[in-house]
């Protein structure tokens, strides 16, 4: 499964924390290298291993804008391209062969994206509507570390019908808990979907493969209270909930999440943001546990219910054709 994730862009971290220095990340198992060759260069991001003998370029420094191996002093340009090697004499040019695997690094959203394919997969463009436009305003709450697999993770941001039991008080179906029908569309973003409980038009978008928008827009002040609404809302407030999952490993994930919203936007912003530590921990201790660790490919593992998962259902589709060629695709 983590080689069919190598195309699409995952959240690495935030960009305004990648610093100069050399730092190690871990993306779909594999050790990346992250750092910049001048303060204000763009971050590279390069597979965390030197072709020499094998040291962690994390382990080295940046110097004259290039990374320099700690164990022999190789040093490798933005590129890849091994500019130096200490042991020869002056002048000598270096095997074109001595390179390091750069990576392809975007930055958007407050975050440094990467693709780990030659042939990177569209770049997730849901956010860039809000991103730009003054009338919203977008806050990082934090980033979460669950021990669980991200499909667990997104299949989790994507269901609503655990919200009445996991988390009453914070976020409730207003006319809970019975699921009514609702329309569930694949398009080539991923899936959408959308709710309404009596209060809140709750709209739903999946940027395969773990990327979860939870839209949610007041229809109704007087039908229910959820937490991230602040206390005064009124009609077309809307507060946009994304839960940005980067998977680390097969059964380790960091959850990005950030809070956009069109309303109150001179109220202190953990107004709107502190719930999430109370509502992410819910959720962790739930997901963290869930058997098996990996959501099962084959739909018959697990049961499902028609209307309260239909969304899920759809995405467990999504994901058993991951990596299939597309002529075996529906
Ligand atoms: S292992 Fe990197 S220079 Fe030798
Ligand atoms: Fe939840």
């Amino acid at each position: 499964m983590l080689e069919a994730l190598r195309p699409y862009w995952h959240p690495l971290a935030r960009t305004n924390a990648i610093g100069m220095a050399p730092e190690r990340h871990v993306l779909l198992g594999e050790a990346l290298v992250t750092w910049r060759p001048a303060p204000d260069a763009a971050p590279v991001v390069m597979k965390d291993l030197c072709i020499h003998r094998g040291a962690p370029l994390s382990g080295g420094a940046v110097e004259q804008e290039t990374i320099r191996c700690p164990y022999h002093g190789w040093r490798y340009d933005s590129d890849g391209a091994c500019v130096h090697i200490p042991s020869l004499p002056e002048g000598a040019s270096t095997p074109s062969k001595a390179r390091a695997v750069r990576y392809h690094a975007r930055d958007a959203y407050g975050f440094l994206w990467v693709s780990l394919s030659e042939e990177p997969s569209a770049f997730p463009d849901f956010l860039s509507t809000v991103w730009d436009d003054p009338a919203y305003r977008s806050v990082y709450v934090a980033r979460y570390d669950w021990n669980a697999a991200a499909a667990r993770v997104a299949e989790n941001a994507m269901d609503f019908s655990h919200f009445n039991f996991v988390h009453q008080g914070y976020t409730e179906l207003a006319d809970g808990p019975v699921i009514k029908p609702h329309e569930v569309s694949r398009d080539a973003r991923g899936l959408s979907y959308a709710y309404d409980d009596g209060h809140l038009l709750r709209e739903y978008v999946l940027e395969f493969p773990f990327l979860v928008h939870d839209r949610k827009q007041v229809t109704n002040p007087a039908g229910g209270v959820t937490w991230s609404d602040g206390d005064a809302a009124r009609t077309g407030d809307i507060t946009l909930l994304s839960f940005l999952a980067c998977p680390v490993a097969e059964t380790t994930t960091q959850i990005h999440v950030l809070v956009t919203r069109n309303h109150a936007l001179d109220r202190d912003d953990s107004d709107f943001t502190s719930g999430f530590d109370v509502v992410m921990e819910q959720d962790r201790v739930i997901v963290e546990a869930q058997r098996p660790e990996q959501v099962p490919e084959d739909l018959k593992e697990e049961l499902h219910l028609r209307l309260p998962d239909a969304a899920s259902i759809t995405y467990r589709r999504m994901l058993s054709e991951l990596g299939l060629p597309a002529e075996l695709l529906p």
